[in-house]
């Protein structure tokens, strides 16, 4: 599904460039469920906002279900992500002043999805991650959990294959990150390919691989790939 070659990404402030990726090959195959695991600063971020098409590489390959993506200017890659990529952020990233249900409606509306269709359509996506009851509160009447069981809701609205999140538990407490975790798990099983990005040793531990970021380079054997 997604295929990375020699990925550079050089930052450019002021007159200071930085090298936030270093030359990193990363290959994830249909229906797989991935960490990226590495310290603060390692490139972490930077290599998922390249996976997500938020941005392009400074120098390298990047193809997704083969289509080549890492030229593509603004428009077109919003296109191959609003067709294929789910974002959920640490910071949930919610409309304050909206309901759960009014966020999740959002990129349905986007899409163009009319009256019964969408409604039932978001209904199903709040009833899937728990939140049936909960439809009608903002984000300040929810949980942390609940909060970013919306945003998954939210990120699922458009059937994307691929969902990437950015420290997806990293503002919650075990409880409610280890339920946000089996969902996770869930849209494996269902199909979906899965990338995260995380902390935490014990989450890495539940997914199928670790892609280890050191420095911007791979981090592991020279492979920066294997068991947790
Ligand atoms: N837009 C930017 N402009 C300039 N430098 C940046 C930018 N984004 C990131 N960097 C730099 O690139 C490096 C990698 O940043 P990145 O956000 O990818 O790290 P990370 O592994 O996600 O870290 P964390 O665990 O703290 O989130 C850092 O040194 C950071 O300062
Ligand atoms: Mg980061």
């Amino acid at each position: 599904m997604i295929e990375m070659r020699s990925i550079k990404k050089v930052y450019n402030t002021g007159k200071v460039k930085f090298e936030a990726l270093r030359g990193i090959d990363v290959e994830v195959k249909d229906n797989e469920f991935i960490a990226i695991f590495g310290p603060s600063g390692s490139g972490k971020s930077t290599l998922m906002n390249l996976m997500g098409c938020l941005d392009t590489p400074s120098e390298g390959e990047y193809n997704i279900e083969g289509r080549s993506v890492a030229r593509l200017n603004a428009n077109q890659l919003a296109e191959v992500r609003n067709s294929k990529i789910g974002f959920v952020f640490q910071a949930f990233n919610l409309l304050p002043y909206a309901t759960a249900y009014e966020n999740v409606e959002l990129p349905l509306l986007y899409a163009g999805l009319k009256g019964k269709e969408r409604k039932e359509r978001v209904v199903e996506l709040l009833s899937r991650v728990g939140l049936a009851d909960k439809m009608a509160n903002k984000p300040t009447e929810m949980s942390g959990g609940e909060m970013q069981r919306t945003a998954i809701a939210r990120a699922l609205a458009n059937k994307p294959k691929l969902i990437l999140a950015d420290e997806p538990t990293g503002n919650l407490d075990t409880k409610s990150g280890g339920e946000i975790i089996k969902i996770f798990e869930e849209l494996w099983n269902n199909g979906h390919t899965v990338v995260i990005i995380t902390h935490d040793m014990n989450i890495a531990g539940r997914c199928q691989r670790v892609i280890k970021l050191k420095d911007g380079l791979l981090d592991n054997n020279g492979n920066g790939s294997g068991p947790a």
